[in-house]
């Protein structure tokens, strides 16, 4: 097991910052009002600039684009809509020449229902082995008009959809945890398996540096697909995906899964000797606890795991202490470096969770700060170093599946499309310079017509623009990420005061509504997220000071 405080010879990915691309809404090239390969090559000069380390690439293959990719037709190839290969090998090799990893996503419980092999299954009857690569399964009740158990889509309503087969017949029912057209695959047959590898083997090939691993809690079902006690289909969707990982359910953590993450490290280690450099994979799962997830970051397994602990605790000094006390707590017996997250394409973003307006904005820049301060790596998602907050995106545009899923009955709304909104980079109106198509014409999702002061042009050498307080925050952040080790100190500081201490920096954070008195060991500034610290620290600021 690598030692956890030993500074040297790291390999990357333990210190990254790592910026979430979200294709579709990135830059697009061509005019046609969506993210593509090309757009986000023109663009990486500027992720250079802004500091980062690596890049996460939202899935780009092959895809009917009804989960806007997480619905995978081919795992070998580029949609048209984003590119080709070509486009793919030369934005990984343009990446690499400008110093930066690039981390491809990677979709293992499910395909889409237009990949090759669930047609094969719908049009071979039951019990062949066609089928088997799915999870077909006989209808309950007398005429096996019911769902084969009560298992709830995470996306809304039930998660088994009935076949009508060749011959028109009512038929069996397969799995799709999330949309109809995303059945799940069934990893109890070898086959499934292999492919897999041969797929991650296919992109390691290529010099990809790592995988995002989708739904990584998921791929095994508890043996026998019992009714889960705690939901049924006709209740009211999850509001989140967290709640919907909220508890132990059949469908997700079983512990089969942990045998393939240790296949899978080993096929990456195979590449640790190639120019490319050490490989990684860092798993999306939604585990319940933080116990329950360094299982996934066992010396053996995969590199990271997502921490989406922080991003769904309040805005609370003692909240965020708790968070980083269990989080570390949890990882060091697996000798594991923790990751941070604060907004991704799946979630509300967190100016607006944060209140939104200049409190929100001011909450989120503090937020920022103190987990940039965090050993380990950071996940940023794009905008968020423009301080984007949410869009209220019209029904009529909307087009997440989880929204039509549940539109007519969520108590709350799921729908994640006010997240995905296309960035702006110039300009007065949209596309605000996200292509290069007429001043006016709408993305694939319009963009609100405030946003001009937000682009990056404008903030670009704007003082006290959230993207050079991004940018001085992630120089600064070099400065002592790779070579403070993975010790964070918890100090004593005023009530609702947040003081973490991690080599000779300090970060002060203030989660309370009055001005904190700064703590001893705040010594020199470095950088506020507000305005600058004098004797005391306003509300919802934090500020890094080299320690005293
Ligand atoms: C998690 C992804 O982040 C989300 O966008 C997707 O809808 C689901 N997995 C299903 O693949």
């Amino acid at each position: 097991m690598p030692a956890v405080n030993d500074p040297t010879d790291l390999p990357w990915w333990r210190h990254a910052v790592v910026y979430q691309v979200y294709i579709r809404s990135f830059a697009d090239s061509d005019g046609d009002g969506v993210g593509d390969m090309p757009g986000i090559t023109s663009r990486l000069p500027y992720l250079r600039d802004l500091g980062v380390d690596a890049l996460w690439i939202t899935p780009f293959y092959t895809s009917p684009q009804r989960d806007h990719g997480y619905d995978v037709a081919d795992y070998r190839d580029v949609d048209p809509l984003f590119g080709s290969l070509a486009d793919a090998d030369a934005m990984l090799a343009r990446a690499h020449e400008l110093g930066l990893k690039v981390i491809v996503d990677l979709v293992p419980n499910h395909t889409s229902d237009q990949h090759v092999w669930f047609q094969a299954a719908i049009a071979s009857p039951p019990g062949s082995p066609e089928r088997e690569r799915y999870m077909f399964r006989d209808g309950a009740g007398p005429d096996g008009d019911e769902p084969p158990n009560n298992w709830p889509s995470v996306f809304g309503g039930a998660a088994w959809t009935r076949l009508t087969e060749p011959d028109g017949t009512p038929g069996q029912w397969y799995l799709h945890l999330f949309d109809s057209t995303q059945p799940d695959l069934n990893w109890r047959n070898p086959e499934v398996g292999d492919e897999l590898v041969d797929i991650l083997r296919f992109w390691l090939d290529r010099g990809v540096d790592g995988f995002r691993v989708d739904v990584a809690h998921g791929l095994f079902k508890a043996e026998g697909l019992p009714d889960t006690v705690l939901r049924d289909p006709d209740e009211d969707a999850p509001a989140s995906m967290v709640e919907a990982a909220g508890v132990d359910e059949p469908m997700w953590d079983q512990p089969e899964v942990h045998e393939v993450y240790r296949r899978w490290h080993e096929v990456l280690a195979e590449y640790d000797d190639s120019e490319v450099g050490p490989r990684m994979a860092v798993a999306e799962s939604w585990a319940r606890t933080a116990e329950a997830i360094a299982r996934y970051v066992r010396p053996d397994e995969l590199h990271q795991s997502f921490n989406f602990h922080w991003l769904s605790a309040p805005w609370s000094a003692e909240a965020f202490a708790d968070v980083v006390t269990e989080t570390l707590a949890s990882l060091a017996p697996v000798g594991a470096v923790p990751t941070w997250v604060l907004s991704n394409h799946d979630v509300v973003r967190h100016v607006t969770r944060y209140g939104g307006g200049a409190q929100g904005l001011a909450r989120g820049r503090a937020a920022t700060l103190a987990m940039l301060t965090l050993p380990g790596s950071a996940y940023l998602y794009q905008g968020e170093e423009l301080g984007l907050a949410q869009v209220d995106v019209a029904p009529e545009d909307r087009t997440d599946p989880s929204w039509f899923r549940t539109k007519d009955t969520a108590k709350v709304d799921i729908g994640r499309d006010g997240c995905r909104v296309p960035i702006p980079w110039g300009g007065d109106a949209a596309p605000y310079g996200f292509g290069p198509a007429e001043t006016g014409e709408q993305p694939w999702i319009p963009q609100p017509d405030d946003w001009a002061g937000l682009s990056v042009e404008a903030q670009t050498g704007a003082e006290g623009s959230t993207l050079e307080f991004y940018r001085e925050a992630l120089r600064l952040r070099r400065t002592f990420a790779e070579t403070a080790g993975t010790d964070v100190e918890i100090l004593p500081g005023a009530p609702d005061l947040l003081v973490l201490g991690r080599g000779d920096v300090v970060c002060v954070l203030n989660a309370g509504t009055t001005p904190a008195a700064l703590p001893a060991e705040a010594r020199e500034l470095l950088l506020s997220s507000g305005d600058d610290p004098d004797g005391t620290l306003a509300p919802d600021t934090a500020a890094w000071f080299r320690r005293a």
